[in-house]
């Protein structure tokens, strides 16, 4: 059955809820309709700043048969087992990246939604970019020739509150919050590394604080990747081959453009530009509005297969990491 619009509740109201939730407003094919916090206060006050109907806790919504799907903006340990439960209400859900945090609870979400013939991605909104879509079409076609390497770091200091990134019991992780864009942009031009070398500063409670990481291909391509939450690690990506290289300046992971150098001349490089939608979120909220419509229980642009090769590379990264190194 085709649905024209479809109801969304967004569950968790930090800053990330706040600028998804706003970007909502942006997409015709959603509407959101009601708030999910642990405070029902905090829910109400959510509610009435994105214009939705209502604000409850959790068991409110799985028992709200007027909500179709679920966006889920709460701390990694938290996203395989909230998911888990709207999809067993019937629920589709689009979840924060990281899906999971391991390989393991993502298999759970998979098993979930395929039990429940709902829709479940994961909200790696970079891949929905049209900038970075355009990025990897160009690619694939051949503009800078074979891909020989690439460099992506996403390392910024972000500030010390009591936000779950720096909680051990929340899985505060900068590999699973920043890694998973350099990661997967790797993955997506050079594929699956034969090798991967790691290390990083980990507390002695686990939580990594950067890391850096080289993914090796046959052929003697490479992929160079860091992510820190301490200091900058030029948060930028440059893709080279065998007949030029490209450019994507900060942030790479929400980019609005990048430079082409190759071809004839070396030194007049090409500028693309296409500026993002609101906070860049409505390309990614509209295909996952449009896969629920069409019946789709995942998302071509990022299915279970690329779900799966990021995380078995995240994983094979954070068991090269000690703790107690930082
Ligand atoms: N796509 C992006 O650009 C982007 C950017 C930043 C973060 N993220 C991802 O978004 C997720 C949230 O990150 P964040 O920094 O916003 O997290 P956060 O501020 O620590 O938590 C977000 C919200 O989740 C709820 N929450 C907190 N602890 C919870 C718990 N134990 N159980 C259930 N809900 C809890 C809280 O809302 P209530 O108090 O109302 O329950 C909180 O405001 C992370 O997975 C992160 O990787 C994505």
């Amino acid at each position: 059955m085709r649905v024209n619009v479809i109801n969304w509740a967004i569950v968790g109201t930090g800053d990330i809820s706040r600028q998804v939730a706003s970007d909502f407003a942006l997409v015709a094919g959603a509407k959101v309709v009601a708030v999910v916090s642990r405070s029902r206060q905090r829910a109400q006050d959510f509610a009435e700043y994105c214009g939705a109907d209502r604000g409850y806790e959790m068991d409110a919504l799985l028992n709200d048969e007027a909500v179709d799907a679920v966006y889920l903006g709460t701390p990694h340990a938290t996203h395989c087992a909230l998911a888990v439960r709207c999809l067993e209400a019937d629920k589709h859900v689009l979840v924060e990246k990281p899906l999971g945090v391991d390989k393991a609870e993502v298999r759970k979400v998979e098993v979930a939604a395929a039990a429940a013939g709902r829709f479940a991605m994961e909200a790696m909104w970079m891949k929905f970019n049209p900038a970075y879509r355009q990025l990897i079409t160009e690619i694939r076609a051949g503009v800078i020739g074979e891909v020989a390497s690439v460099r992506a770091s996403f390392g910024i200091p972000f500030p010390k509150d009591s936000g779950s990134r720096w909680s051990a019991e929340l899985r505060g992780s900068t590999l699973l919050d920043q890694g998973i864009y350099p990661v997967t942009l790797a993955l997506d031009v050079l594929g699956q590394p034969e090798t991967i070398h790691a290390a990083g500063r980990v507390r002695v409670d686990g939580v990594d604080l950067g890391e850096h990481m080289t993914l090796e291909y046959a052929g003697g391509r490479f992929a160079q990747l860091a992510a820190s939450m301490t200091e900058f690690v030029d948060p930028t990506a440059s893709i080279s081959g065998t007949r030029g290289w490209i450019q994507v300046p900060f942030p790479f992971w929400a980019t609005s453009g990048y430079t082409v150098w190759g071809g004839p001349d070396l030194f007049s490089p090409r500028t693309l530009s296409i500026p993002m939608d609101g906070n860049g979120y409505p390309p990614m909220l509209t295909a996952a509005c449009d896969a629920i419509g069409r019946g789709l229980q995942e998302h071509p642009v990022h299915p279970w297969s690329d779900i799966h090769r990021v995380f078995d590379v995240l994983d094979r990264i954070r068991n090269q990491l000690i703790p107690g190194s930082a």
